[in-house]
Order: C-alpha cells, then structure tokens, then sequence
C-alpha cells in the first residue's frame, strides 16, 4: 500500500537548518558544486501556503525540492542536470526525509512541460529554472495549464529581468491574484480556469495594452484608472 503524505514531524527546524546549512546541490560554469537555492522567505512562503498530500512541480532543483518534500506534498521537479536528484536524494536520505512522493523529471522543462497531461492538477507551481529569456514566460505558461484555479504560482529571482517582467505582467493581470511580491520573489494566485487565462487575446492583457503605444484606450486607461 502507498505510504499516506505526511510532514517531516520535525518541519520548522529541518527547514531552518537545511536554510542555514544550504547544501551545494547545483553545479557552476566549471562544474563545481555550488547552491543557486532558494531563500529561507521563499521557503517560509511554502511552509505557510502547502499541505502534506498537496501536488507541487517545479522548473529546476534543489534546496526547493527539499522544502517541498519536508512538507509532504507529492512533488515533481523538472531539471536538465542528472547530478541534481542524486544530491538531493542523499541529503535526504542522511537527514531522513522521505523520497516516497518525489518525481524528478531529468529534461529541460520546455521540452518536458508541453507534453505533461492536465488530468490531475497541481496545487502550487514554481518558476526557477532556467532564467534565461524566455524560459520563465515559457515555464509559466506550461505550468499555468496544469495549475488549478485557486492554485499559486511562485517566480524566484525577480530581481533578474527575464522573472521580473513576467511578475510585472502578472501583476497587471486581474486574473492572477498577488500573494506576495519583494526583490526575489511573486507569488500569485490563479483566479480563473487555466484555459481561460492562456486563450486571452493581447487586447484583454492590460500589461499588453498599456505598453502598445500606439493604442489610445491604453493610454487613457493609464491615466484614469493607473494600469
Ligand atoms: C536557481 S537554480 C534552482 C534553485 C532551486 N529552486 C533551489 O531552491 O535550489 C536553477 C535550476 O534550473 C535548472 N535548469 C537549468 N536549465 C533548465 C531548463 N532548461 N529546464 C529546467 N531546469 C533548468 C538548473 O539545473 C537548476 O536546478
């Protein structure tokens, strides 16, 4: 029989240690272990808004993945480096988290995400993969289709222009409500049915609008209403 999703019994200190201590669970230019993870505010984010049970999938691997697998939820994480889910199982398997509900996908998530089917739907999604333009825009989209409506979706690394201006979008869009919002990180939550988000049209995307300059309603919608 599966063995029921369940918390580490011991979450709060396994993820404040695993926040400090930071494992070096990627590998730079010169394929030297280092850590790209994200912050312990990142971390309390999840903490605070997943459940053991939950479905979690995330574009890149790490430290997140840890977090996630802490918290229960049955997770996914799509990464290119075949080095990443061998580190993150052994920290796991020294410290005694349980790797039962993890599902590493070794692909670059935009060849992977397209074929993904929408049956059963994820309840958080994070965007942390490659941060190169367009991938964030690329994952997000992917990863919208297989969100839930009320689900969230998290972009790290803000403060690198590829994430950042996807956040600003999703900022402007009242379909996406936002959660939170500081130099690393958005968080947003998904208002409407993924289908009906991803077939608007520019016209309805008011980010869109209002940086298509040659469109007068833009500009008179700046002025009064401010987006
Ligand atoms: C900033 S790190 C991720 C950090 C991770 N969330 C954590 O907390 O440790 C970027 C990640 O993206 C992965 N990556 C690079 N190119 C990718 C691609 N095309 N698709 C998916 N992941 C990619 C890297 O291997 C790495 O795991």
């Amino acid at each position: 029989m599966q063995e029921k999703p369940a918390q580490h019994p011991d979450v709060d200190n396994m993820i404040a240690d695993l926040c400090s201590e930071r494992p070096a669970l990627h590998v730079d230019g010169d394929r030297n272990l280092a850590d790209y993870g994200i912050d312990h505010h990142l971390a309390s984010f999840l903490r605070s808004n997943l459940s053991a049970g939950q479905r979690s999938i995330e574009t890149g691997s790490g430290i997140s993945t840890i977090v996630f697998l802490l918290l229960g939820t049955k997770h996914t994480a799509v990464s290119p480096d075949e080095g990443e889910p061998e580190r993150i199982r052994s920290y796991c398997e020294e410290h005694n988290i349980s790797l039962r509900h993890y599902s590493p996908v070794v692909a670059a998530s935009e060849t992977f995400l397209p074929t993904l089917e929408q049956t059963a739907p994820f309840d958080l999604a994070l965007v942390d993969g490659n941060h190169a333009f367009p991938a964030p825009c690329i994952d997000w989209f992917y990863l919208t289709r297989v969100l839930r409506k009320g689900g969230i979706m998290v972009v790290d690394d803000t403060q690198l222009w590829p994430c950042r201006v996807l956040a600003d979008f999703l900022d402007a869009e009242e379909v996406w409500q936002q959660l939170v919002r500081t130099e690393r990180v958005a968080t947003y939550r998904l208002l409407a049915e993924p289908s009906e988000v991803l077939s608007r049209w520019w016209g309805q995307q008011p980010y869109v609008m209002l940086r298509s300059r040659s469109n007068l309603w833009a500009r008179v919608s700046q002025l009064f209403f401010g987006r």
